[in-house]
């Protein structure tokens, strides 16, 4: 079976949905591998160590012709539309924000698989592609911070003076929050972080950070802020303006603001409004990972630097955009092993037969025959009817 390997159209995505390491996997399997020219260029990998590794190249991808088609970012609905029925998708697609993308992709009887949709349980870790770039993106954060900072992160003790570590606070303490307060810790910051789910007190603690317990439930009588599948759920107005008087004096006393918070399939929530950010310090940066959708942080702009004036200068205000993207050398290796190794589940003897009494095979269905398969979506879809 013939498998695509697309070169991403979208500005400023450097990803690649396969490496030459996967090239050799899935031929491995028995499955005919062709990859566009130039679609490794921009993340290192040139279009000989594909041919190297058993990979055909082509200047286009014929889509009609393809069996599998592999990418990183959504399908546009023109992509969608050019596939065969029957054709088979592995990337991000999405669903929440891409409706007119499934739409097509469901109208062209497309089996779409999306990454999101992948379940969090163990055996379908290492298919997990919003753990692997979130581990990336929470790594980048901390250096787009620290280069922006304009003193030391670690304690320095010298003949000419001391100079005291960075303060550094994570909001969002998940798969990227975690890794950015590990990236500040061995950069030698002082971190404390906080997160709504419970669980993340002890996570935090495991990286070397100081949870920051701000007694959201107790004082205001709320429910678990815990959802289904270890995702946060949503916090009521009363709650989230709460946890915002509470965080202030933290934000305040931070030199370094990183936030990671999300909630899926809604924009991200509000945890720092501008009067918070004037209460910084000149010369704190805020790094915010959520950006692109919305944004943790008011004021922030999605892949632009806003400098806030405060007394004796500024606050710098970083909103990330392609943040796993900008490492992508590393991001592509992590990425290309989850979609190679959601393909593998689902082929055997060389032919890719997706298996839908497999929970994880249907969880990360989006699209199949014709129809919308995932619930969540297909009821969104409904409503923009
Ligand atoms: P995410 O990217 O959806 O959100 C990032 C973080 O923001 C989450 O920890 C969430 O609790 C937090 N958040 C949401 N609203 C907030 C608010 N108002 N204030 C403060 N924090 C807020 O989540 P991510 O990083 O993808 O994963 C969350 C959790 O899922 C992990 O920490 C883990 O427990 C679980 N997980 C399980 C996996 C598995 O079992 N295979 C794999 C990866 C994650």
């Amino acid at each position: 079976m013939q498998v695509g390997v697309r070169r991403e159209e979208r500005a400023g995505e450097r990803r690649v949905a396969a490496t030459p390491e996967t090239v050799r996997q899935l031929t491995g399997l028995g499955l005919a591998l062709l990859v566009e020219c130039g679609a490794g260029a921009e993340s290192g990998y040139d279009d000989a160590d594909y041919e190297a590794a058993g990979a055909a190249l082509t200047p286009e991808l014929p889509l009609k012709a393809l069996d599998v088609l592999l990418h990183v970012r959504p399908l546009t609905p023109e992509t969608a539309a050019a596939l065969r029925p029957g054709a088979v998708t592995i990337g991000f697609a999405s669903p929440a924000s891409e409706l007119p993308a499934v739409g097509a992709l469901a109208a062209a009887g497309v089996t779409s698989f999306a990454l999101e949709l992948v379940p969090r349980i163990s055996r379908a870790q290492s298919m997990d592609a919003l753990s692997s770039q979130s581990l990336v993106a929470g790594y980048r954060a901390v250096l787009e911070a620290a280069v922006r900072y304009p003193r030391f992160f670690p304690l320095y003790m010298t003949a000419a003076g001391t100079i005291p570590p960075a303060r550094v606070l994570v909001l969002g303490a998940g798969v990227a929050g975690l890794q950015a307060i590990g990236t500040a810790k061995r950069l030698g910051a002082r971190v404390s972080a906080n997160d709504i789910r419970a669980a993340s007190a002890d996570e935090v603690a495991s990286m070397g950070g100081t949870f920051i317990n701000l007694e959201l439930d107790t004082r205001t009588g709320g429910a678990s802020a815990e959802g289904s599948g270890g995702y946060a759920r949503e916090l009521g107005e009363d709650r989230a303006a709460r946890q915002r008087a509470l965080l202030a004096p933290h934000v305040a006393a931070a030199d370094v603001l990183i936030t990671t918070a999300a909630i899926p399939g809604r924009a991200a929530p509000l945890l720092v409004t501008a009067d918070m950010v004037a209460g910084m310090r000149a010369g704190s940066v805020v790094v915010d990972l959520a950006a692109e959708s919305g944004g943790n942080v008011e004021g922030v702009m999605a892949g632009r630097d806003v400098l806030v004036p405060v007394p004796g200068g500024a606050v710098t205000l970083v909103g990330m955009q392609d943040a796993a993207s900008a490492l992508a050398s590393d991001a592509s290796r992590l990425y290309a092993k989850n979609v190679a190794n959601l393909l593998a589940l689902m082929t055997s003897d060389g032919t890719v037969a997706p298996d839908f009494d497999d929970d994880v095979v249907a969880g990360a269905c989006l699209t199949h025959d014709g129809a919308v398969r995932h619930a969540g979506t297909a009821a969104a879809m409904e409503a923009h009817t």
